[in-house]
């Protein structure tokens, strides 16, 4: 059934092509209604090259403020409010329309409703495109912890249109490198030194990285749907990361997703080193590469080892006890369920602390 799914995954296209698969889905026979979940951001930018030109659109839509802080039981309440409203059944379809925060917490809800609506994902930002829409995990945090409840559901189909990303801002666009990164660096080094050799993230070279993020993804996915093993190593550099973005909401310090996995992507390299995984240099050059896209700050001072332990004993990869980690076996190639000690976590913090930032 998965499998099914997934060959549904279509080619990159352009906002016009976007806009029409969602004409021709609307008048498409055999939907009980469609309807629509977007990032309010993206509704606003894409007034006039999309929304305004679907009959009849304010019926249908519900909008979603894209923040952590957000992505919560009020909102999803919100999104269920809307199809009680409404009347949504079971044969409805819905289009989720934005960055990972509106894809996350729309499909939670899709698949909960009624015990799951059908739903297609269109990602907006680079991050949700090369990585969030991929995978069919959804979820909402709870309590401050990030994705605490979730489950797994799939789309009908996702369609993904590169050149939505005109309009997002410089340091939301960096926020999906650190993904990008992430899954060259577990599973494919050829990626990860074409990644090294980049220097502006534009044009056909962007859409093949992106092209080639978004394959790696789901091959992995493929083998492993719901994280039994070999997925896990999409993991890297969300243990520690997951742990100071809860962090950061509870606290005046802005950390984006993005921004903590490339924190975490430093640290858990450098734990990857300390183990005798990866060498000195290949530690460097992670961190080097993760530096010159200006995704690394230096933490605040009260950001403590003890602070941050609260949220890695909630971390989903943990069991018997221990504190589970997704690293590095080597470049482009990616470990999982590694039991990693505080003193080792510790000197990572420690490393990364010592670090200069630009
Ligand atoms: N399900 C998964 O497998 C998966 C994988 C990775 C990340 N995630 C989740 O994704 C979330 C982060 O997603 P994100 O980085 O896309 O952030 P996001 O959804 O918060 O979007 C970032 C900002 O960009 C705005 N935006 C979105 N598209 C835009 C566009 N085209 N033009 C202008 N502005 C636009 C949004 O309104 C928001 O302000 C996290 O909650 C993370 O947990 C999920
Ligand atoms: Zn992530």
């Amino acid at each position: 059934m998965y499998q099914q799914h997934f060959e549904e995954y279509n080619k990159l296209s352009t906002i016009n092509s976007l806009l029409c698969q969602i004409q021709y889905t609307l008048q498409a026979k055999g939907y009980d209604g469609v309807y629509f979940i977007v990032d309010k951001n993206v509704f606003r930018y894409y007034q006039e090259e999309i929304f305004l030109k679907l009959q009849k659109i304010e019926e249908k839509i519900v909008l979603i403020e894209a923040d952590e802080l957000y992505k919560n039981q009020a909102q999803c309440q919100k999104v269920w409010s809307f199809f009680v409203q409404k009347n949504v059944s079971r044969r409805a379809l819905v289009i989720i329309i934005g960055g990972g925060i509106t894809l996350d917490l729309g499909a939670f809800a899709c698949s909960t409703w009624k015990r799951g609506v059908a739903f297609i994902l269109v990602p907006s930002t680079l991050l949700a495109m090369a990585d969030a829409c991929i995978g069919g995990k959804t979820g909402i945090n709870f309590q401050g912890i990030k994705n605490l409840v979730g489950t797994f559901a799939f789309p009908q189909e996702i369609w993904i249109a590169p050149e939505l990303l005109k309009t997002l801002p410089a340091r939301i666009f960096r926020c999906g490198l650190s993904e990008i990164f992430k899954t060259a660096l577990v599973a494919d080094l050829n990626l990860w030194n074409k990644i090294c050799g980049i220097s502006e993230w534009k044009g056909p070279i962007l859409q093949e990285i992106l092209f080639n993020a978004i394959v790696l993804k789901k091959k992995i996915v493929e083998q492993d749907p719901f994280e039994n093993g070999l997925r896990k190593v999409l993991n890297f550099g969300h243990t520690l990361g997951h742990a100071l973005e809860a962090l950061s909401v509870e606290h005046s310090f802005s950390l984006l997703h993005g921004e903590a996995v490339a924190i975490g992507i430093i640290l858990e390299s450098y734990i990857s080193y300390l183990l005798n995984k990866i060498s000195e240099e290949d530690f460097q050059q992670v961190r080097f590469q993760v530096m010159k896209h200006q995704l690394c700050k230096s933490l605040p001072l009260d950001f403590t080892l003890e602070r941050l332990q609260h949220y890695l004993i909630h971390d989903k990869k943990n069991y018997h006890q221990n504190l589970r980690f997704s690293l590095l076996e080597k470049i482009g190639k990616g470990c999982y369920d590694v039991a990693v000690d505080w003193e080792i976590i510790k000197q990572a913090f420690e490393n990364y602390r010592n670090a200069q930032f630009i």
